[in-house]
């Protein structure tokens, strides 16, 4: 793994540590770098009324639109759960990301374990409509 990936990994462990899951009992924590080479990172906060809560990847990316604003392009995106296995990013979050990446963005899964799973997000979500096309 090179060290701008493990930064990004860093970055995501440290988020899930502030995970707010007193429901699910399942922390989350995403980082991503953006093509202006700034990081953000986000972890999952649930409430009673559990399927309002919001993902890790979302959470940072909201952070990051806040800060950077609507033109946000997401380089590399990581998320990571405390777990033997890889989770990866949910319908709903797909849906998400494809509004600030690119077909090539690279969206990297990992765990406690040596298991990672490493793709592009076409992969992750083939045949998205391209957003750039609609602005
Ligand atoms: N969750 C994330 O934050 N990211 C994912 O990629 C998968 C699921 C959260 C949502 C909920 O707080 C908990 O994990 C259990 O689904």
């Amino acid at each position: 793994m090179d060290t701008q990936i493990e930064k990004l990994v860093l970055a995501a462990k440290e988020a899930a540590k502030n995970s707010y899951a007193p429901y699910s009992k399942f922390p989350v924590g995403s980082a991503f770098e953006d093509l202006g080479g700034n990081i953000f990172n986000g972890c999952n906060v649930e409430n009673l009324a559990f399927p309002s809560g919001l993902c890790a990847e979302r959470t940072a990316i909201c952070k990051a639109v806040s800060q950077v604003g609507p033109k946000l392009k997401i380089k590399i995106l990581i998320v990571y759960t405390p777990t033997a296995r890889v989770t990866t990013p949910c319908g709903a979050c797909r849906q998400v990301i494809n509004e600030f990446a690119l077909p090539d963005t690279r969206i990297i899964c990992v765990c406690d374990s040596d298991s990672i799973l490493d793709m592009k997000f076409s992969d992750l979500l083939p045949e998205s409509t391209i957003i750039d096309e609609l602005m």
